[in-house]
């Protein structure tokens, strides 16, 4: 038989009730005898004292009364006097000889014999002497005893076997009913053994197994949680560290590439290529602008590496916020001026927004968003600034017109070196919102990128300053 916690109650229980049967049976067959003799010595002494107190041999009725204490008790009772004759007989009869010896021998004691005679069969014998000196014997045969106590006995036996059947009928659906919560609990802890967190336990009572299985489940979602949380963090690991391998890769090519137009220049100049000055002007003008291109790289990294290592203090102070945001539009508006965008913002003029923080570095921060959506933006589409305030904190949001952003790489966005697919043939290498990122948190603010209709927002949100 399986060895499971059903089995194992109801077989107990079964046991139980085995035991307690067999202990009945045991007090029956043992005990019962005495237990009934005594309690039938017990009415006949009672009866005696009884007719005793009431006893008047002089009374006319007394026959009568004698006869209905007979009729009650359901024995034999006599009255004999010290001579030992029968005063009163409730059966009419006399003293058999053997009887009389034995009444001589224990006259008036008061106590029972048993007398186990040929002629007469066993009796039960109860004898006390009355106030005028007779005696009352009270007699009463053992095999009418024995026959109510056998009687008993089966009596009790026959009713322990449907005692019995009913007991099996009750503790089968009780075991389940024990059971039935525990072998659930069981399948739930299984299962999540197997990692497999979709079970739920259905509590249904307050006892400890309910309050057990409430556990159980709140372990269930919490272990689920952190097991996801575990492998988000594992995949974005192993795509981070796909990103590094690319990125240094991808540093090399970008520096290669502005290197190798400078020296492409440089040769040219030496080998007296460009005779126009114009032309020369050009030259000068190219490498300048691919030597700030590794210049920029190079500080990026530098910037980025500062910010990470938490070895980079910011330079606060309470300064206006507005003329920040100001300054940084009017610079895109007429360094951009050749792109064909509506370029927008969206700013309380009348109030002047403070902040107290590093301005160099917030300058940085809007520089990288305006950058990106520069960058993104769909031929001949939108891009807006907006900064909203309440009492405790600003909203900046950069919003450009473009393609979305896939929400698989929205959660890895903000990493340093991650570039999303699609964008991979852009230039950059994918550090702006990541140092974008490390300068709002040292702001202690919040940052976030959304699709929005049409195209793609990068907001952050910090402490306004009175
Ligand atoms: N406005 C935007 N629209 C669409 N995708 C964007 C936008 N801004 C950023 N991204 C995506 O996020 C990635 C990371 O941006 P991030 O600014 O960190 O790097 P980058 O612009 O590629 O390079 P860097 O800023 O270092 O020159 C980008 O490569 C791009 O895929
Ligand atoms: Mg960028």
């Amino acid at each position: 038989m399986k060895k499971s916690i059903f089995n194992r109650i109801f077989i107990y229980m079964s046991i139980l009730i085995f035991i307690i049967a067999g202990f009945i049976v045991l007090m029956v067959e043992f005990f019962l005898d005495d237990f009934y003799y005594k309690s039938q010595e017990n009415t006949i002494q009672k009866f005696a004292g009884d007719i005793s107190d009431h006893y008047d041999a002089s009374s006319g009725d007394m026959d009568e009364i004698l006869s209905d204490y007979a009729e009650n008790l359901g024995m034999t009772l006599q009255i004999i006097s010290e001579r030992g004759q029968v005063l009163y007989s409730s059966n009419g009869q006399e003293l058999s000889g053997s009887m009389r010896n034995m009444m001589n021998m224990m006259m008036g004691q008061g106590r029972f014999y048993r007398m186990n005679s040929s002629i007469e069969q066993d009796w039960l014998i109860f004898n006390q002497e009355l106030s005028d000196g007779s005696y009352l014997v009270v007699r009463t045969g053992y095999e009418s005893f024995q026959r109510a106590i056998d009687a008993l006995k089966r009596f009790v036996i026959y009713l322990l076997i449907p005692i019995f059947v009913l007991s099996l009928a009750v503790i089968y659906p009780l075991s389940r009913g024990i059971s039935r919560p525990l072998i659930e609990l069981n399948k739930v802890a299984q299962k999540m053994k197997k990692l497999d967190f979709k079970t739920r336990y259905t509590v249904s009572s307050q006892d400890e197994t309910g309050q057990l299985g409430q556990t159980l489940n709140e372990l269930t979602v919490k272990l689920e949680n952190t097991i996801m949380q575990l492998k988000e963090e594992l995949d974005k690991e192993k795509n981070l560290d796909k990103m590094r391998r690319e990125f240094v890769a991808r540093v090399s090519h970008e520096l290669q590439t502005p290197l190798a137009v400078i020296e492409g220049y440089i040769e040219a100049i030496e080998d007296k290529v460009y005779v126009k000055e114009h032309d020369m002007e050009k030259a000068y003008k190219v490498i300048s602008s691919e030597a700030e291109k590794i210049s920029k790289m190079t500080q990026d990294l530098l910037d980025l590496s500062q910010l990470e290592s938490g070895s980079y203090k910011l330079h606060k102070r309470r300064f206006n916020y507005s003329d920040l945001v100001r300054q940084v539009y009017e610079k895109y508006v007429s360094s951009k001026r050749d792109m064909i965008v509506e370029f927008k913002l969206n700013m309380d003029s009348v109030n002047e927004f403070y902040v107290d923080g590093d301005e160099f570095r917030l300058e940085q921060v809007l520089n990288n968003l305006l950058n990106n959506a520069f960058n993104h933006v769909s031929e001949g589409g939108k891009i807006e600034i907006s900064v909203e305030a309440n009492d405790e904190k600003l909203k900046t949001a950069v919003y450009n017109d473009g393609e979305k952003i896939r929400q698989e790489d929205l959660k890895f966005i903000w990493e340093s070196f991650y570039k999303s697919n699609i964008q991979k043939e852009k230039k950059g290498v994918g550090l702006g919102l990541s140092i974008a990122k490390n300068i709002i948190s040292l702001h202690d603010g919040k940052y976030e990128a959304e699709n929005k209709d049409g195209g793609v927002s990068f907001s952050f949100e910090i402490k306004r300053s009175k």
